[in-house]
């Protein structure tokens, strides 16, 4: 794989680069417990299922069809932080025997800050971990007990030090903002703390209330939602400091120091394949976006069975391939190839508003998001967009 230390995640050249790479997602479900705003795929407790749980992994990789060497390989969560490094060591190796490794592949590890030890540190790095993504989401010890998370901002601010020790290559944080009980002077003090401890790259997320989750339900009964118009002015503060402190940002959440822009992200967002395997992991191979089932139990007794936990699969191609390369790429500040669905945008009435009202822009045949707070309105045109006539 290219050299990317000197490229920058917001160029036009790495982001098409990336396009190419293949990478593989692997979830881990287990979390201490259940965030009142998480909406992915967890279990709470269940540490004594961790075993043949990542038994199940490793079956449904050896499973998957040969493929390329991977590039990047990202473990997310839930919490992979919470599973011993031997049982880690298991998928990374059943990866690299099935698939083979590049030789300077980034492989990232989703962690939360409490269960960061120098102990547990070393042992992952050791592993082959050279990537870590660290869900710090705020320094203001309200705001974290508000979002019902158990580590202090201490122990967020340790984790990175000790991270940065154990020689783990890239350190990210993932930020939070928006929560009814933050205000702008926490965010703001959120901001100068994360850059104080000095990571790669951050990532910052506005809080979203999902359908079904412990916050939905509150908010149904009245508890006040997070505010649209002070999140919009959270995400510029987030822009302005971490732009200043030298990150880019590449991506509508996304900030990185030179060189350290998430290659499974870039890979992603640029179409590119990946494989996926465990607990609601999505797929994109040759065409076909596939999910798995979200049930622990399911999963495995699928796996074991030997009939596989794809619940259902899309064929993605022409005309739906080419709308979704533009809305995936128009999330990146490098922005897409205008090409067909571009150009298509560009002759409608909408394309002529959101051109005029300086909410897209053209740069050397490519489409931008001017604002970026305002993608999801560019994308909204893009759906209406009408199919070729051929
Ligand atoms: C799925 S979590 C996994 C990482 C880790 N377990 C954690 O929570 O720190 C990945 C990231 O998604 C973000 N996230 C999850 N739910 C969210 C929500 N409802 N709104 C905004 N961001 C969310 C958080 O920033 C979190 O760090
Ligand atoms: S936000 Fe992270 S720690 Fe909390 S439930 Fe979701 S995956 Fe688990």
């Amino acid at each position: 794989m290219t050299d990317l230390s000197m490229l920058s995640a917001d160029r036009p050249d790495t982001v098409e680069l990336a396009a190419g790479w293949r990478s593989a997602y692997v979830h881990i479900p287990f979390c201490a417990r259940v965030c009142p705003y998480c909406d992915f795929a967890v279990v709470g407790g269940a540490e004594d299922r961790m075993t043949e749980y990542v038994d199940a992994v490793v079956a449904e990789i050896s499973m998957e069809p040969e493929w390329h060497r991977l590039d990047a390989v990202f473990i997310g969560g839930g919490t992979p932080s919470r599973v011993p490094s031997d049982q880690m060591r298991r998928v990374l190796d059943a990866l690299a025997a099935r698939f083979g490794l590049a030789d300077d592949a980034e492989i990232t590890l989703e962690a939360n800050p409490e269960d960061w030890t120098s102990t547990h540190s070393d042992a992952l790095a050791g592993v082959g971990f050279n990537r870590v993504s660290f869900g710090v989401q705020s320094f203001d010890p309200v705001v974290l007990v508000s979002l019902g998370r158990l580590h202090s901002p201490v122990q967020a601010a340790e984790s990175v030090a000790i991270a940065r020790a154990s020689g783990f290559a890239s350190v990210s944080v993932d930020l939070i903002y928006g929560h009814p009980v933050e205000t702008e002077l926490s965010w703001l003090h959120t901001l100068d703390t994360a850059v104080e401890v000095e990571p790669d790259h951050v990532s910052t997320y506005s809080l979203t209330v999902e359908p079904g989750t412990e916050l939905w339900k509150q908010v149904r009964s009245g508890a006040p939602a997070p505010d649209s118009d002070i999140q919009a002015d959270r995400w510029e503060q987030a822009a302005s400091t971490l732009g200043v402190a030298g990150y880019t940002r590449y991506e509508v959440s996304n900030h990185a120091r030179p060189g350290h822009g998430c290659r499974y992200n870039l890979s992603v967002w640029g179409q590119g394949e990946y494989l996926a395997f465990g607990l609601g992991a999505h797929s994109f191979r040759d065409g076909v976006r596939s999910r798995r089932v979200r049930r622990l139990d399911s999963y495995i007794e699928r796996v074991r069975s030997g009939i596989g936990p794809i619940q259902a699969s899309d064929v993605i191609e022409g005309w739906d391939a080419e709308l979704e390369r533009l809305m995936l790429g128009l999330r990146r500040a490098a922005g897409v190839n205008a090409g067909e669905a571009g150009q298509a945008l560009l002759a409608t009435a909408d394309g002529a508003r959101l051109i005029e009202a300086g909410v897209l822009a053209v740069v050397d045949d490519r489409l931008v998001a001017a604002n970026p707070l305002l993608t999801d309105e560019i994308i909204r045109a893009v759906l209406a967009l009408d199919g070729p006539q051929r």
